[in-house]
Protein backbone atom coordinates (compact mmCIF):
# COMPACT_ATOMS: atom_id res chain seq x y z
CA UNK A 1 0.00 0.00 0.00
CA UNK A 2 1.39 3.75 -1.29
CA UNK A 3 1.06 5.94 1.65
CA UNK A 4 -0.39 8.55 -1.40
CA UNK A 5 -3.35 6.39 -1.86
CA UNK A 6 -4.51 6.65 1.67
CA UNK A 7 -6.70 9.04 2.04
CA UNK A 8 -10.67 9.67 2.60
CA UNK A 9 -13.33 12.70 2.06
CA UNK A 10 -13.82 14.61 5.04
CA UNK A 11 -18.19 15.13 5.23
CA UNK A 12 -19.63 14.96 8.82
CA UNK A 13 -20.40 18.12 9.30
CA UNK A 14 -19.78 22.29 7.81
CA UNK A 15 -18.98 25.14 10.29
CA UNK A 16 -20.50 28.42 9.34
CA UNK A 17 -20.10 31.70 11.07
CA UNK A 18 -23.85 32.00 12.13
CA UNK A 19 -23.71 28.41 14.28
CA UNK A 20 -20.13 29.62 16.33
CA UNK A 21 -20.61 30.80 19.64
CA UNK A 22 -19.46 34.24 21.19
CA UNK A 23 -16.28 33.20 22.75
CA UNK A 24 -13.81 30.28 21.26
CA UNK A 25 -14.21 28.83 25.05
CA UNK A 26 -17.99 28.44 24.99
CA UNK A 27 -17.25 27.19 21.51
CA UNK A 28 -14.44 24.67 22.52
CA UNK A 29 -17.00 23.38 25.84
CA UNK A 30 -19.25 22.19 22.92
CA UNK A 31 -16.80 20.43 21.04
CA UNK A 32 -15.42 18.81 23.85
CA UNK A 33 -18.81 17.39 24.89
CA UNK A 34 -19.16 16.16 21.13
CA UNK A 35 -16.00 14.44 21.31
CA UNK A 36 -16.49 12.72 24.78
CA UNK A 37 -20.13 11.95 23.19
CA UNK A 38 -18.19 10.25 20.49
CA UNK A 39 -16.09 7.55 22.47
CA UNK A 40 -13.16 8.03 21.05
CA UNK A 41 -10.73 7.20 22.88
CA UNK A 42 -8.92 9.49 25.29
CA UNK A 43 -10.74 13.42 24.30
CA UNK A 44 -8.91 15.40 26.57
CA UNK A 45 -5.94 14.99 25.50
CA UNK A 46 -3.48 17.15 23.72
CA UNK A 47 -0.65 18.31 22.25
CA UNK A 48 1.52 20.29 23.87
CA UNK A 49 4.15 22.66 22.12
CA UNK A 50 6.94 23.99 23.96
CA UNK A 51 10.16 25.67 22.24
CA UNK A 52 13.49 25.99 23.51
CA UNK A 53 15.88 28.38 23.79
CA UNK A 54 17.55 27.91 20.95
CA UNK A 55 13.81 27.54 18.96
CA UNK A 56 13.71 23.99 18.80
CA UNK A 57 10.08 23.48 19.77
CA UNK A 58 9.21 19.84 21.02
CA UNK A 59 5.66 18.10 21.90
CA UNK A 60 3.69 15.67 24.08
CA UNK A 61 0.46 14.60 24.48
CA UNK A 62 -0.96 15.86 28.09
CA UNK A 63 -4.79 15.48 29.27
CA UNK A 64 -6.79 18.78 30.10
CA UNK A 65 -7.91 18.71 33.56
CA UNK A 66 -10.25 21.98 33.73
CA UNK A 67 -11.52 24.51 31.17
CA UNK A 68 -13.29 27.50 31.59
CA UNK A 69 -13.00 31.35 30.58
CA UNK A 70 -9.68 31.59 32.30
CA UNK A 71 -7.89 29.10 30.56
CA UNK A 72 -6.95 25.42 29.65
CA UNK A 73 -5.33 23.76 32.75
CA UNK A 74 -3.09 20.64 33.09
CA UNK A 75 -0.64 19.41 35.40
CA UNK A 76 2.95 17.67 35.12
CA UNK A 77 6.38 17.45 36.44
CA UNK A 78 8.13 20.62 37.33
CA UNK A 79 11.40 19.14 36.26
CA UNK A 80 10.09 17.83 32.86
CA UNK A 81 11.46 19.27 30.22
CA UNK A 82 8.32 20.86 29.05
CA UNK A 83 8.42 22.94 32.27
CA UNK A 84 11.95 23.57 32.05
CA UNK A 85 10.86 25.12 28.41
CA UNK A 86 8.34 27.16 29.58
CA UNK A 87 10.29 28.79 32.60
CA UNK A 88 12.28 30.17 29.42
CA UNK A 89 9.35 31.35 27.15
CA UNK A 90 5.77 31.04 28.29
CA UNK A 91 4.52 30.84 24.86
CA UNK A 92 2.78 27.60 24.28
CA UNK A 93 0.38 25.75 21.70
CA UNK A 94 -2.03 23.39 22.34
CA UNK A 95 -3.80 21.09 19.45
CA UNK A 96 -6.58 18.85 19.75
CA UNK A 97 -6.71 15.83 16.95
CA UNK A 98 -10.51 14.86 17.19
CA UNK A 99 -9.85 13.46 13.62
CA UNK A 100 -12.34 10.90 13.89
CA UNK A 101 -15.02 13.86 14.35
CA UNK A 102 -13.23 15.82 11.31
CA UNK A 103 -12.17 18.16 14.10
CA UNK A 104 -8.95 20.40 15.26
CA UNK A 105 -8.94 23.15 17.56
CA UNK A 106 -5.53 24.68 18.31
CA UNK A 107 -4.86 26.97 21.26
CA UNK A 108 -2.10 29.72 20.98
CA UNK A 109 -1.23 31.33 24.46
CA UNK A 110 0.84 31.60 27.75
CA UNK A 111 1.08 29.34 30.17
CA UNK A 112 0.20 30.57 33.84
CA UNK A 113 2.17 28.75 36.56
CA UNK A 114 -0.80 27.79 38.89
CA UNK A 115 -0.79 28.15 42.72
CA UNK A 116 0.40 25.57 45.14
CA UNK A 117 -3.15 25.11 46.17
CA UNK A 118 -4.64 24.78 43.18
CA UNK A 119 -2.26 22.33 42.22
CA UNK A 120 -2.50 20.15 45.63
CA UNK A 121 -5.89 20.09 45.47
CA UNK A 122 -6.07 18.31 41.83
CA UNK A 123 -2.83 16.08 43.48
CA UNK A 124 -4.91 14.55 46.27
CA UNK A 125 -8.16 13.96 43.61
CA UNK A 126 -5.71 11.21 42.07
CA UNK A 127 -5.62 7.75 42.39
CA UNK A 128 -3.02 6.87 45.32
CA UNK A 129 -0.60 4.45 42.74
CA UNK A 130 -0.12 8.07 40.34
CA UNK A 131 0.57 10.43 43.23
CA UNK A 132 3.24 7.46 44.20
CA UNK A 133 4.38 7.30 40.46
CA UNK A 134 4.51 11.13 40.44
CA UNK A 135 6.82 10.85 43.33
CA UNK A 136 8.94 8.03 41.69
CA UNK A 137 9.49 9.84 38.38
CA UNK A 138 12.29 12.43 37.52
CA UNK A 139 10.33 13.25 34.57
CA UNK A 140 11.84 13.46 31.69
CA UNK A 141 15.49 12.99 33.19
CA UNK A 142 17.16 9.29 32.00
CA UNK A 143 16.63 6.61 34.45
CA UNK A 144 19.13 3.77 34.40
CA UNK A 145 16.58 0.68 33.99
CA UNK A 146 12.79 -0.09 34.49
CA UNK A 147 13.93 -2.13 37.54
CA UNK A 148 15.54 1.33 39.17
CA UNK A 149 12.02 2.83 38.56
CA UNK A 150 10.09 0.49 40.23
CA UNK A 151 12.25 0.68 42.97
CA UNK A 152 11.41 3.86 43.20
CA UNK A 153 8.44 3.03 43.39
CA UNK A 154 8.49 0.48 46.20
CA UNK A 155 10.36 2.99 48.22
CA UNK A 156 8.22 5.55 47.72
CA UNK A 157 5.11 2.90 49.05
CA UNK A 158 6.74 2.36 51.93
CA UNK A 159 8.01 6.28 52.85
CA UNK A 160 4.00 6.89 52.14
CA UNK A 161 2.41 4.01 53.81
CA UNK A 162 0.63 6.08 56.60
CA UNK A 163 -1.88 8.69 55.99
CA UNK A 164 -2.19 11.45 53.29
CA UNK A 165 0.78 11.59 50.09
CA UNK A 166 2.09 14.88 50.14
CA UNK A 167 2.20 17.40 47.03
CA UNK A 168 6.11 16.72 45.38
CA UNK A 169 7.75 19.90 45.56
CA UNK A 170 8.40 18.94 42.11
CA UNK A 171 4.77 18.68 40.52
CA UNK A 172 3.37 21.32 39.20
CA UNK A 173 0.37 22.57 37.12
CA UNK A 174 -0.41 25.70 33.92
CA UNK A 175 -3.31 27.49 33.13
CA UNK A 176 -2.75 28.45 29.57
CA UNK A 177 -4.50 31.80 28.87
CA UNK A 178 -5.55 31.90 25.28
CA UNK A 179 -4.72 34.74 23.07
CA UNK A 180 -6.17 33.19 19.46
CA UNK A 181 -8.06 30.14 18.99
CA UNK A 182 -8.66 28.34 15.72
CA UNK A 183 -11.36 25.51 14.93
CA UNK A 184 -11.16 23.28 12.25
CA UNK A 185 -14.18 21.30 10.45
CA UNK A 186 -13.15 18.89 7.66
CA UNK A 187 -14.63 19.82 4.56
CA UNK A 188 -15.43 18.11 0.89
CA UNK A 189 -12.80 18.25 -1.62
CA UNK A 190 -10.34 19.53 0.96
CA UNK A 191 -12.59 22.23 1.41
CA UNK A 192 -12.47 22.67 5.45
CA UNK A 193 -13.61 25.42 7.40
CA UNK A 194 -11.66 27.29 9.45
CA UNK A 195 -12.37 29.88 12.10
CA UNK A 196 -9.67 31.41 13.98
CA UNK A 197 -10.99 34.02 17.23
CA UNK A 198 -8.25 36.42 17.77
CA UNK A 199 -8.27 38.27 21.37
CA UNK A 200 -8.58 42.08 21.31
CA UNK A 201 -6.98 44.73 23.51
CA UNK A 202 -10.19 45.43 25.35
CA UNK A 203 -10.78 41.70 25.81
CA UNK A 204 -13.26 40.92 23.34
CA UNK A 205 -13.14 38.20 20.56
CA UNK A 206 -12.65 39.06 16.87
CA UNK A 207 -13.88 35.75 14.35
CA UNK A 208 -11.79 35.60 11.08
CA UNK A 209 -12.83 32.76 8.42
CA UNK A 210 -9.41 30.95 7.37
CA UNK A 211 -8.78 29.74 3.89
CA UNK A 212 -8.14 25.64 4.49
C1 LIG B 1 -2.67 9.91 26.63
C2 LIG B 1 -1.49 10.53 27.36
C3 LIG B 1 -1.74 11.37 28.43
C4 LIG B 1 -0.68 11.97 29.12
N1 LIG B 1 -0.96 12.85 30.13
C5 LIG B 1 0.06 13.49 30.75
C6 LIG B 1 -0.22 14.51 31.73
O1 LIG B 1 -1.39 14.85 32.01
N2 LIG B 1 0.83 15.11 32.32
C7 LIG B 1 2.14 14.79 32.01
O2 LIG B 1 3.05 15.37 32.58
N3 LIG B 1 2.43 13.86 31.07
C8 LIG B 1 1.42 13.21 30.44
N4 LIG B 1 1.70 12.26 29.47
C9 LIG B 1 3.14 11.95 29.18
C10 LIG B 1 3.70 13.03 28.24
O3 LIG B 1 3.29 12.77 26.90
C11 LIG B 1 5.24 13.13 28.27
O4 LIG B 1 5.83 11.88 27.97
C12 LIG B 1 5.76 13.60 29.62
O5 LIG B 1 4.96 14.63 30.17
C13 LIG B 1 7.19 14.13 29.48
O6 LIG B 1 7.21 15.17 28.52
P1 LIG B 1 8.44 16.17 28.35
O7 LIG B 1 9.71 15.36 28.54
O8 LIG B 1 8.34 16.69 26.96
O9 LIG B 1 8.31 17.24 29.39
C14 LIG B 1 0.67 11.66 28.76
C15 LIG B 1 0.90 10.82 27.66
C16 LIG B 1 -0.16 10.27 26.97
C17 LIG B 1 0.14 9.40 25.77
Amino acid sequence: MKLEDIRREYTKDGLRREMLKDTPVAQFELWLQQAIEAKFADPTAMVVATVDEHGQPSQRIVLLKHVDENGFVFFTNTGSRKAQELKQNSKICLHFPWHEIERQVIVYGEAQALPTSRVAKYFLSRPKESQLAAWASQQSRPVSSRQALMQTFSSMKDKFAKGEIPLPDFWGGYCVVPTKIEFWQGGEHRLHDRFMYVKQADGSWEIERLNP
